[in-house]
């Protein structure tokens, strides 16, 4: 049956854009949807009435709706690990227990946020938080995003293990008058682990007497922070089965909570349990998440497309394409089903993007005339992040908005150089305003545009078996030098590493 809906999804065959908009006078209003201040406009892709119908089936037979109630209530979603995927209860959608558990737990880091605003740390100005993966990439986009105007404290978020990047963020702290931030779900990260010992000696050149007094740990495992030696009272716990690529709203958002405050955190948290209700209460076909996965799967599945892009037509906004290719790639890049079967079709588009305008000179030649289709989706807002004059802003929307109408128009010349085929497909999200409560939703619906394409692929987003075998490797390397490996490995450690 299923089989049966993706045959009749490949063999469909689409009108062209310019076609889909000719007859249908609604089409932009039926494939709008409003939501938490976002405008999500599907109408540039080729989703149409019969598409939608055979996704809808799919979506049945793929028991969408019970999985999102298995999601929502805290139901086992993650088989490989035997858990489920909490981190709607952060937000305040989840089962009662978990729901708590995270109120407490926000209540605990609000404490400390509280401590450090009133000294308890002392005269703190920055704050130095260390993470790698899913435990860094939320806290540097939102505060990237949110911290350039009132931050209250000067945050760097460090995640290389590469000495240059610790270098570069302490440059210009003070150590006496910084927090660092410890961030790993698991506490066994070596990157984190080094790059934390490393700023312990910082700290000690920098005449500390006593740098522990100064870090906080962010983890999942607080038994390994304390045996690490951080003081329980500075150890922030959060609920294990939160993962880390959806950890932004636990207590990894700590520089956030600390360096815009514990309103705009809350802002934050609630623009995503909007988003969650949005999507818990919608039907699929009045759905931003569900329409928006509905899309990638007809390229990726029916189109054969590789990879989407997604250009963020804000500054505020330029790390998104970072963030989205964790959750995205590292969720849904899995050749095999959450039965344990092969997976029979494509698995995530490989996600790729950057920021508009400066994309527009740099990629987006292949992006209207190279052999690929790639579906794009365009980021922006229509307030400006800045005082200067609007004509900045202008110009930014205009040629954001530009871009979609061209990559779906084309235009036709006898001169192909000059040809442009178009009938490209894209998605524009346009936000009100970038702000926490915008954001959070944003982000939320990310999350759940993810699930979806997960459950639709009968994919378990939520776990990660593929990052491990590099991560042993590297260790073998470590403990046993070159030996064992194959010829180039070897070569290679020998000439870089010597006997190690
Ligand atoms: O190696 C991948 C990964 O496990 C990510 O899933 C995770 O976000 C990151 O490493 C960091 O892990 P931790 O928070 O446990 O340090």
């Amino acid at each position: 049956m299923t089989a049966s809906h993706w045959a009749a999804l490949e063999a469909h065959e689409a009108k062209p854009l310019a076609t889909l908009f000719g007859d249908d006078a609604d089409r932009v209003r039926a494939l709008t949807v409003e939501e938490s201040t976002i405008r999500f406009d599907f109408s540039k892709t080729h989703l149409d009435p019969t598409m939608l119908e055979t996704f809808s089936k799919l979506a049945e037979a793929a028991n969408l709706a019970a999985a999102k109630e298995a999601l929502f209530t805290g139901a086992i979603v993650n088989p490989t690990e035997g858990r489920a995927a909490e981190h709607t209860a952060e937000r305040g959608n989840g089962n009662a227990e978990s729901v708590a558990q995270a109120r407490g737990l926000q209540a605990r880091m609000r404490g400390l946020v509280e401590a450090i605003e009133a000294g308890a740390l002392g005269d703190i100005k920055h704050v130095l938080h260390i993470g790698i993966g899913g435990s860094a990439l939320g806290p540097k986009l939102l505060f990237d995003a949110l911290g350039r105007d009132d931050a209250r404290y000067d945050v760097k978020v460090v995640s290389n293990i590469d000495g240059a990047a610790l270098t570069e963020a302490v440059k210009g702290m003070d150590p006496n008058k910084t927090v660092v931030a410890v961030a790993s779900k698991t506490f066994t990260t070596t990157e984190t682990l080094l790059n934390a010992t490393s700023a312990m000696e910082w700290m000690r050149e920098g005449g500390v007497a006593d740098p522990y007094a100064q870090f906080v740990a962010l983890t999942a495992y607080p038994d390994k922070a304390i045996e690490w030696g951080i003081d329980e009272s500075r150890v922030l716990p959060f609920n294990e089965a939160v993962g880390g690529r959806y950890s932004l709203w636990c207590s990894i958002g700590f520089p956030i909570a600390l360096g815009l405050g514990w309103a705009a955190y809350e802002e934050l948290l609630e623009g995503g349990a909007a988003m969650d209700r949005h999507f818990r209460n919608s039907d699929p076909l009045e759905s931003a998440p569900t329409l928006a996965a509905f899309a990638d799967l007809y390229y990726a599945q029916a189109k054969g497309c590789q990879t989407r892009a997604v250009f963020a037509y804000d500054e505020r906004l330029r790390l998104l394409p970072d963030y989205l290719q964790q959750l995205e790639m590292e969720s849904n890049g899995k050749s095999v089903t959450a039965d344990g079967a092969p997976l029979s079709r494509n698995s995530a588009p490989v996600t790729w993007g950057g920021v508009g305008t400066d994309a527009q000179h740099a990629v987006f030649q292949l992006l209207h005339q190279g052999t690929h289709l790639i579906p794009v989706e365009f980021i922006a807002s229509k307030t400006p992040g800045h005082d200067f004059d609007v004509a900045h802003h202008e110009t930014l929307l205009v040629n954001c908005f530009a871009q979609g109408a061209a990559l779906m128009a084309g235009k036709k010349s006898d001169d192909l150089a000059r040809n442009y085929a178009g009938n490209r497909p894209s998605t524009t999200i346009l936000l009100d305003d970038v702000t926490p409560s915008t954001l959070g939703a944003l982000i939320a619906f990310y999350e759940h545009r993810t699930f979806v394409n997960a459950v639709m692929l009968g994919i378990n987003p939520f776990d990660q078996f593929g990052v491990e075998l590099g991560k042993q490797i590297a260790k073998s390397i470590g403990e046993n030098g070159a030996s064992g490996f194959d010829p180039s490995t070897t070569a290679l450690i020998e000439a870089a590493l010597g006997d190690l």
